[in-house]
């Protein structure tokens, strides 16, 4: 007889965990930026619908694969009776070691930058990109460069927190955490938000991010956006099949999905509505998606020209490290999960290992940054995730080619291996008759699968950043 599966304790545990990975460094960070170039409102419309024609059925399709399966994300296909589908758990588990290595330690950065605004923030507003780039071991003025020890100790703080939260488990660790972190993301982020609007010249960034400007939108805006969805969304890369797992029945898998896609879509609009405006306000049009070690730099000048700057300082890192931490405990969970439950490796120890390992290679990324001049900097607001290194290519690896494969795979498969009646009847479990069968079987059959061969391909042809 099988080891009992952990679960879920309670229904609104589930949800926060689950919006929790979901919502991270790609709403507040890579979504403002990309709204404002790509025309503001007209962004946000074409953002959303994507999230309702794409991203829910998608999420509901992984959700309801893990919940039948009761099992990680590789197994689950198997105990569907469809192994030939195993790939794309595969793939989401490799994706999520990968995206786990890198993202603790730009986790670390954030950190860094709590602890810089709470002890240093003189420093941080002398020289703002400066202060970045010696967190990473490089002096643009000099090309000097040495190893970023500061980084890496945070970083490693980091990956710490998360290891001992995975290792605490499902219901103590992963649900309890994010019962907490994510009402105080969500305060923090309302304080923010009054904030920017009330600053004076906020207006203008308001506008813009409310009246579309289709002139800037073109294929490649449409392209990103679904990249993006797909990121923010933590889809295809095993999360949402691992979360769903622990799932019990008589929960609403429908209203679950709305409810994680509404807030992540909510938080990200949210951060637009607060970035945008507040840049803005204090550094003009100009100022907005100026490229390189924005996040960092264009935005110690918002807290340096607001009063009482160097709270609203503390309080926007502080946000950002919740969000990140309860994105990176989900990406390694699906990792612990698998391994635990195929190899049969203790919780404990498999959390320790992985994480030691995923910390080292993510140790390469840092490193590297030092090496290379502002262009290759991760937070490249205008572009997402580019390491210099590593970057384009594990960028072009997992954002724009493994994550939209294993999202396909979860298509194909309940769209024409499993069958959306099965699919349906699983969602219809909790007793009550789901409404838009016939909506969801031609998204998850055909709408849904076309869309995204048409992200793979395009992105081969055009070499579009889909991050
Ligand atoms: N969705 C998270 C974000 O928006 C990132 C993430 C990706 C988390 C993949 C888990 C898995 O930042």
């Amino acid at each position: 007889m099988e080891p009992k599966r952990a679960q879920w304790g309670s229904k609104v545990g589930f949800i926060l965990a689950a919006a929790g990975s979901a919502v991270g460094l790609g709403n507040i960070w890579k979504f403002p930026g990309k709204a404002f170039e790509g025309g503001g409102g007209a962004y946000i419309l074409i953002y959303l619908a994507i999230v309702l024609l794409i991203g829910i059925p998608v999420m509901l399709s992984e959700l309801t694969i893990g919940r039948a399966a009761q099992a990680n994300a590789v197994d689950s296909f198997e105990k569907l009776r469809h192994p030939g589908f195993k790939w794309v758990g595969w793939i989401g588990v490799i994706v999520a070691f990968i995206i786990t290595s890198y993202y603790a330690h730009v986790g670390g950065w954030v950190l860094r930058y709590v602890a810089g605004y709470a002890t240093e923030s003189g420093k941080i507003y002398a020289d703002p990109l400066g202060y970045f780039y010696g967190l990473l071991g490089y002096n643009a003025a000099t090309g000097e460069t040495w190893f970023p020890l500061t980084a890496i100790i945070f970083g490693a703080i980091f990956m710490a927190a998360t290891c001992y939260i995975i290792i605490k488990g499902v219901e103590d660790g992963i649900e309890r955490f994010n019962k907490f972190g994510m009402p105080a993301l969500f305060i923090i982020l309302i304080i923010l938000l009054v904030r920017a609007l009330t600053m004076p010249g906020a207006a203008e960034g308001l506008s813009y991010m409310l009246i579309p400007d289709w002139s800037k939108v073109t294929f490649s805006t449409v392209l990103s956006a679904l990249g993006q969805a797909f990121f923010s969304l933590s889809l295809g890369m095993s999360i949402m099949i691992t979360y769903g797992s622990y799932l019990k029945k008589e929960e609403n898998l429908t209203k679950n999905t709305v409810i994680i896609c509404g807030m992540d879509t909510l938080v990200a609009l949210i951060a637009g509505f607060i970035i945008v405006p507040a840049v803005f306000a204090t550094l003009g049009a100009e100022g907005v998606g100026k490229g390189a070690g924005f996040a960092f730099s264009s935005l110690a000048g918002v807290f340096q020209q607001m009063p009482g700057g160097q709270i609203f300082g503390i309080l926007f890192y502080l946000l950002l490290l919740f969000a990140a931490l309860t994105s990176c405990i989900s990406l390694l969970e699906g990792v612990v999960a698998f391994v635990t439950e195929r190899f049969g490796w203790k919780r404990t120890a498999t959390t320790v290992i992985l994480g030691i390992i995923m910390f080292i290679i993510g140790c390469v990324y840092t490193c590297s940054q030092a090496a290379f001049d502002i262009k290759g900097i991760w937070f490249d607001f205008k572009n997402g995730f580019t390491t210099p290194i590593f970057g384009d290519f594990m960028e072009f690896l997992t954002d724009r080619l493994l994550i939209p494969i294993s999202a396909l795979g979860a298509c194909l498969f309940v769209g024409w291996a499993w069958k959306p009646q099965n699919a349906i009847r699983e969602i219809e479990m909790d007793g009550k008759p789901f409404g838009l069968k016939g909506a969801y079987s031609f998204l998850v059959k055909y709408l849904a699968p076309i869309c995204i061969i048409v992200i793979i391909v395009a992105s081969f042809a055009t070499g579009t950043t889909l991050s």
